[in-house]
């Protein structure tokens, strides 16, 4: 990234975008005192440790440790890198963006594989219409497939032909390394000669298109019975397969906050035919915990929507599991009548999957089936072990779901109802104790993994550790300070290597007496060091933020150095530190 961003953009853009505005769009915020908190985005979590700080424009997870300012949020939440995510917001908020040449070869990578993709879709869609789309455009009648269902999906063909999409694309412009980075086009290697050709041949196309309306990627089904039955896209610089859902950019809209989630691509597309167009469906992979928080983010409650046989019943339970980590309610359709939704609406009508929707068991009674099945609840034996399992289960619901089935049960089962809320309250009991203990383990464990992952040297030198935050803290606040500090503040002081590289990012901005805001040197931290800073802006009133603290903390970083030197003279000279100085230098200002 050779360009930067004057302050002055940064400032009006930061001015227009306001940090609190901007997160709220994508996740609920709750305020508390003078901070907002929410359910963190970017790992699953019950109740909230996300915080927005208004103050210092800035966000910071203590449950997973993700921080920065509001560019980095989107950075983040987006997918995007720095100046896409200055882009974004800048378009958001329209500003317009310095002229300038985007020296960056990923970004501009990225909007090419986006412009190969939306035009690889229109020639697909196009060519569903030509001779050489015939095929493809009967199979679809075929299965009952609507003119104005392949439209809203923008279904296409690929032709039966090696070179058809290469042909058009690179016609417009399109260079084959673009199309293979896209996965369009593969590519193979013969005694030196590159061979390019369509990685789609005599298929039928199903763009994939994200929440943004960009295409991302393709999956196309073979017009027969031969296999494998479908061909997707492997992931690129624009798609994650664990990251997105299909229909997704339709199902995100006017759904109630309810999602439908079922297998596959033709399911969700008969449903959307059929009005339900809320469903969406994984692409080919087992559901990840991207695409549960996907869905978190538009919809309350998700009726999961499988195959009822043993595969499908596997994924419903791990479904179920991802699900439990979020605030989203679950429901399992039982399916009849049909393998699939595709199957039940076209042999019985869109009232007949109405009908399994509605009849759909929650949570609980999905699970209370599947301990039925596991114990013969003729014995007593069995009898009893499967009040105990389903006790642990109701001591999990709030008390009015617990009265409901715990009279079900005791009518089923014939016991008293007295008998089974006993055995509730002591699940409930149990489940208490081991809830808390789980806490602080978890708490420990967390906050220890994120420091060490980060760097692991923190937890193995706190005390350095702390003074050097102090000593970056107080000088993020107190920029002032820095030219009293500077003759002590030098190369090697700082021993842990996040630190370090803030320490040199902050002294070069200070040094030429330009802001240290957050916003400001944002552009050039990387994601983990803004994380860093986020952190240590959101502990901000552990220190008191005093010249005289600063010293002190000084102090123990200037033995500490000593002590190191003893053990290792040399080291990092100063020569290298004025290198990494005017390197900082050098790449601002160019805009
Ligand atoms: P139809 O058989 O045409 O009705 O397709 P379907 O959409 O109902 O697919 P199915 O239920 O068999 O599979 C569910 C999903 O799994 C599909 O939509 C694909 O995303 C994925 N899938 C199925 N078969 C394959 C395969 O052979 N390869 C890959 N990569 N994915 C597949
Ligand atoms: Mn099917």
């Amino acid at each position: 990234m050779a360009m930067r961003f004057t302050d002055d953009f940064i400032d009006r853009l930061r001015d227009s975008n306001d940090i609190e505005s901007v997160i709220s769009s994508y996740i609920e915020l709750r305020r508390r005192g003078r901070n907002l908190v929410g359910l963190c985005p970017f790992h699953n979590e019950k109740t909230p440790s996300f915080t927005v700080y208004p103050e210092t424009a800035s966000y910071y997870c203590f449950g997973c440790g993700a921080g920065g300012d509001v560019i980095g949020f989107i950075r983040n939440i987006e997918n995007l890198d720095y100046i896409e995510a200055v882009k974004l917001l800048a378009d958001r908020s329209g500003i317009k963006m310095p002229d300038a040449d985007y020296d960056d070869s990923t970004a501009n990578m990225r909007r090419r594989i986006y412009e190969a993709n939306r035009e690889a879709a229109r020639f697909y869609h196009e060519t569903l219409f030509t001779s050489q789309g015939q095929a493809q455009l009967r199979y679809l009648e075929g299965r009952g497939m609507s003119l104005k269902m392949i439209k809203h999906f923008g279904l296409g063909a690929a032709p039966d032909d090696w070179h058809a999409l290469e042909n058009h694309l690179t016609a417009k412009g399109f260079k084959r390394n673009e199309l293979v980075a896209a996965n369009l086009l593969r590519m193979s290697e013969k005694n030196g000669k590159k061979y390019y050709y369509d990685a789609f041949r005599a298929k039928v196309m199903f763009p994939v298109i994200d929440v943004r309306g960009n295409v991302v990627a393709f999956g196309g089904r073979v017009l027969d019975n031969s296999k494998p039955k479908y061909i997707n896209t492997s992931d690129t610089l624009v798609y994650k397969k664990s990251n997105e859902l299909f229909a997704m950019n339709f199902a995100k809209n006017g759904n109630d906050r309810k999602i439908i989630l079922c297998e596959g691509y033709m399911d969700v597309i008969a449903l959307h035919a059929a009005g339900f167009e809320n469903a969406v469906a994984g692409l080919g992979t087992a559901l990840t915990p991207e695409q549960v928080s996907l869905i978190s983010r538009y919809a309350d409650e998700v009726s999961l929507c499988y195959d009822s046989d043993e595969a499908g019943q596997k994924a419903v339970r791990a479904a179920l599991l991802l699900f439990s980590k979020t605030g989203v309610r679950t429901k399992v359709i039982r399916l009849r009548g049909g393998k699939d939704p595709d199957e039940i609406i076209r042999d019985h009508g869109k009232e007949m999957f109405a009908k399994l929707l509605g009849e759909a068991d929650n949570d609980i009674e999905y699970r209370l089936s599947l301990l039925r099945d596991k114990y013969i609840i003729e014995t007593a034996d069995g009898k009893v072990n499967f009040l105990r399992e389903a006790s642990r289960l109701l001591s999990k619901c709030d008390s009015l779901e617990r009265d409901i089935y715990a009279m079900k049960l005791a009518d089923e089962l014939q016991v008293s109802k007295d008998a089974i809320m006993q055995h509730i309250a002591q699940a409930v009991k149990r489940d208490q104790n081991a809830k808390a203990k789980a806490r602080l383990s978890e708490a420990q464990k967390s906050a220890q993994s994120i420091e060490k992952a980060i760097d692991p040297q923190r937890l193995k030198n706190i005390k350095v550790t702390k003074a050097e935050d102090t000593v970056i803290l107080t000088l993020l606040n107190n920029p002032g300070f820095y030219s009293k500090l500077k003759e002590r503040l030098c190369a090697g002081l700082f021993f842990t290597a996040v630190n370090n590289r803030l320490f040199l990012v902050i002294a070069s901005r200070l040094e030429n007496g330009e802001s240290v805001d957050l916003s400001h040197i944002s552009q050039f931290l990387t994601q983990e060091e803004m994380s860093a800073v986020a952190k240590l802006l959101a502990n901000a009133s552990m220190i008191s933020n005093t010249m005289q603290e600063c010293e002190d903390c000084l102090c123990v970083l200037e033995t500490e150095k000593k002590n190191r030197d003893r053990q290792s003279p040399s080291d990092m000279s100063d020569d290298s530190f004025l290198a990494l100085f005017s390197s900082l230098n050098n790449k601002d200002g160019q805009n």
